[in-house]
């Protein structure tokens, strides 16, 4: 497996609150909180890819005992200096092959962070890596979204996402391998700053194969946290794998 690239160093971490506000609110935040801690049934919840703990705080705080997987120390750092950040341990690493020591009844990875793993093998280890730190009869749930090819014409390879005076936003494809490189362009003083970041991509059905490979099967998928229905028309899901109870 290729050796990682921590896209979330100092200069990210220390702006990313700010970038995620809109996601941070009790609008957004409540219902992942409520949709996480009725699936713990009082065990422990494992976050993978913790970042800063805008899920994983609030959900220790209703009393839920959270163990957070994160490869970034500069992000590690921002979540280690909020209050109430002691009920959150922290294991650095990998998140496709580190173990966070103990099992637990729910883990989850929020906000598109399966697509950092930038190839179907460490997609599928990550899988296989949830389920051995799962409790008989644990959830592993992700929010992801759906991939955006059908706006993408054949022959092209990049679409706009964002267009304003302050921030410019465009995704690269690479359809035959499942990449795609998010480039924001935001104004810096006079010019524009890029940063690039690579994900792949990856469809609810390939999911459901990946967590088969790793033994578990499909018990919920939703259109979001609020449970609404997924459609064709869904842009993301929320899907919860459930792990044998035996
Ligand atoms: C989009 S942020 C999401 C942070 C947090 N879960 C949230 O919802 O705000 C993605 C986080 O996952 C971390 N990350 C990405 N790939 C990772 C990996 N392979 N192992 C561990 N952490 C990873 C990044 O460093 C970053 O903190």
């Amino acid at each position: 497996m290729q050796e990682l690239t921590d896209h979330f160093g100092k200069p990210i971490a220390a702006a990313y609150d700010e970038a995620t506000a809109a996601r941070s609110t009790p609008a957004v935040v409540d219902p992942v909180v409520d949709f996480l801690v009725g699936l713990t049934g009082g065990g422990r919840a494992l976050e993978l890819g913790v970042g800063t703990g805008r899920i994983a705080l609030p959900l220790a705080e209703r009393g839920v005992e959270v163990h957070g997987i994160e490869l970034s120390e500069a992000m590690a750092d921002r979540l280690r200096a909020k209050p109430g950040a002691e009920r959150v341990a922290i294991t650095i690493g990998d998140f496709a092959t580190a173990q966070a020591g103990g099992s637990f009844s729910v883990a989850y990875l929020v906000f598109n962070t399966i697509m950092n793993l930038t190839t179907q093998a460490e997609q599928v280890a990550c899988f296989r890596n949830v389920v051995s730190q799962l409790d008989p009869g644990g959830c592993f749930v992700i929010e992801v979204l759906v991939p955006e090819l059908r706006r993408l014409p054949p022959g092209e390879t990049t679409r706009v996402f964002a267009a304003s005076e302050e921030h410019w936003g465009i995704d690269e494809f690479d359809v035959a391998r499942q990449g795609q490189i998010s480039h924001h362009f935001r104004k810096v003083g006079d010019g524009f700053e890029l940063r690039s970041t690579p994900f792949r991509y990856v469809w609810p059905s390939e999911l459901d194969l990946m967590a088969e490979l790793a033994g578990m099967t499909l018990r919920e998928r939703w259109a979001g946290w609020d449970r609404e229905p997924f459609t064709s028309e869904s842009r993301s899901h929320v899907s919860v794998w459930e792990k044998p109870a035996e």
